[in-house]
């Protein structure tokens, strides 16, 4: 490893995007209107993204039978006490409105005879899950959206460019230094900078994410002095493939919506024992009950019975044309299946224009937390939040008086990186998996925090001039944080279990903020409380 200072050339920009997924395309589409000049980085490709990988779909009360009432209320039950009610309520509302916008645009959402078809997912009370092209529901999506932003000229979009720090201080944002495809570094000094740089779950061994989704703004907005909060919620989806050999690939929980049910080692339907909505409870409940059913058979994983559902291939192409890839015949033959990390519910606290509270940063998507998840996400309301906050912070960027900074020509102290980044990375993640998976504990939390140490121990701290190594910096401080928030929160609600405290308690019902130089600040949320996330 070694080490060096370089001078970055400068580029300019009114908005700097980090990350290509919904949330930053739909933001810098939206943000473009003001005529200001945009740069959206992807880290990888275009197809990288969190979002590209959405399968069961977009949730929005458009049926005659349901309500944003409905939505709302469940919403809030799933998100166990602790989802901030006005930002729901925007959810909601102002989801419908984006739905018919993204219509407007030409996504072609599926349809059956009676208007735009619907799927159920868990914990919904009505189909509400819009889709397209069967379980293609996200990269249908960013292909319109990357169609249009193709001809808008104050849009560039730069793929494979990896923001490394953002540059400034908590007083304020002033741009991001990044490293080009070819490993040279360069600073984009930028009025205003949007983190919409997706989730963190490949801090874990078992996961649903694209490799790309290693918390970088997340970590970048802690650096700078951002809030940061809600670690410990941590979603698992029940029904993740576990084939030796293949990637932890989604199966949709809108396949159990279509009737698919979950089989134990002997065979047995079981969920109706831990939850009266069986196969449709929420996420916890059911990932919960299946690591208990495998705990005791000693099974690896246990089975997801799709014979009943029809058209199987025409609902489901992605599914069907994956797992035939691995031998599996579908819907004929059962699918091995296990809980995997998922989604990421905390991240950078924002208000309700998206904006962190450090002048010039705001952020939108899964890194950011806007209150609407609480303590866990109803199944796809991901998307939907990320269109509802995206097109806020685009009207707050709009109407951004921040200044461009002036030129630095600065230079910039690089780590050239670790040879084996990537072995550190097996091993962060399976400590993760093991201390601060579907349950933990204080023993168990405390152990992981002491080997996270013991192998950060192991590196020099700075910004590495190399993917993997810089990646591995991101992961690790997004995982400390993860099992500190875990530890403080003594109680289990929603996507947090703590064996050691295994109900809810009213006490702990608020927020864990964790800011960077400061201790921990617990907020608790009073009845009245119906705002997102307080300010500092
Ligand atoms: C799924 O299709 O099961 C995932 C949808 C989501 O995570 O919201």
């Amino acid at each position: 490893m070694g080490d060096g200072s370089l001078r970055c050339a400068d580029e300019y920009a009114d908005i700097v995007v980090i990350g290509a997924g919904l949330a930053g395309l739909y933001a810098a589409l939206l943000a473009a209107e003001s005529g200001k000049k945009i740069i959206v980085l992807a880290k990888g490709s275009l197809e990288d993204s969190n979002t590209n990988h959405a399968q069961g779909g977009i949730a929005a009360s458009i049926c005659a039978e349901d309500s944003p009432d409905l939505h709302f209320q469940d919403t809030l039950s799933a998100g166990a006490g602790l989802c901030h009610a006005k930002a729901v309520r925007q959810l909601v509302v102002e989801g419908r409105r984006e739905i018919w916008r993204l219509i407007d645009l030409g996504v072609p959402f599926d349809k059956e005879q009676s208007g735009l078809a619907l799927t159920r997912e868990g914990a919904h009370s009505r189909r509400r899950i819009l889709h397209a092209q069967g379980d293609a529901t996200g990269r249908v999506i960013l292909e319109t959206l990357k169609e249009k932003i193709a001809v808008v000229p104050n849009i560039i979009l730069l793929a494979n460019t990896f923001a490394l720090e953002l540059l400034g201080d908590s007083r304020g944002c002033t741009g991001v230094l990044c490293m080009d495809a070819r490993g040279n570094p360069f600073c984009i000094r930028a009025a205003d900078v949007v983190i919409a740089s997706g989730g963190a779950c490949q801090i874990y061994a078992n996961t649903t994410n694209p490799p790309g989704a290693t918390g970088d703004g997340i970590a970048m907005a802690w650096r700078l002095g951002a809030r940061i909060a809600d670690m410990e919620f941590v979603q698992f989806h029940p029904t993740a493939l576990m084939l030796e050999g293949a990637p932890r690939f989604l199966i949709s929980e809108a396949v159990r919506g279509e009737g698919a049910i979950l089989l134990n080692s002997r065979g047995e339907r079981f969920l109706f024992k831990y939850h009266a909505q069986g196969e449709l409870a929420p996420r916890d409940v059911v990932s919960r009950a299946m690591l208990r059913e495998m705990q005791e058979t000693q099974a690896r994983h246990l089975w997801l019975d799709a014979r009943t559902v029809s058209d199987f291939e025409r609902r489901f192409p992605t599914i069907y044309s994956q797992c035939k890839r691995f031998g599996l015949n579908l819907p004929g033959d059962l699918i091995p299946v296990a809980p995997a990390a998922h989604y990421f519910i905390g991240g950078v606290v924002v208000d309700q224009r998206g904006w962190t509270g450090i002048p010039g940063l705001y952020a939108c998507g899964e890194a950011s937390c806007t209150g609407v998840h609480g303590a866990n996400r109803l199944a796809s309301n991901s998307l939907l939040e990320a269109l509802v906050f995206g097109r806020r912070v685009a009207l707050a960027l709009a109407r951004s008086g921040r200044q461009k900074p002036r030129p630095a020509g600065a230079r910039f102290q690089f780590l050239q990186g670790i040879a084996n980044a990537q072995e550190y990375k097996a091993r962060l993640r399976a400590i993760t998996w093991r201390w601060a998976g579907l349950n933990r504990d204080k023993a168990g939390l405390e152990k992981g925090l002491a080997e996270l140490e013991a192998l950060e121990q192991d590196l020099a701290r700075g910004v590495y001039l190399c993917r993997a190594s810089m990646e591995l910096a991101n992961m690790l401080t997004v995982a400390r944080l993860l099992l500190q928030a875990a530890l403080l929160r003594e109680e289990s609600r929603g996507g947090h279990f703590r064996t050691d405290f295994p109900a809810p308690n009213h006490a702990h019902r608020g927020h864990w903020l964790l800011t960077r130089n400061s201790p921990p600040r617990f907020v608790k949320i009073s009845e009245e409380e119906d705002d997102v996330l307080p300010q500092a």
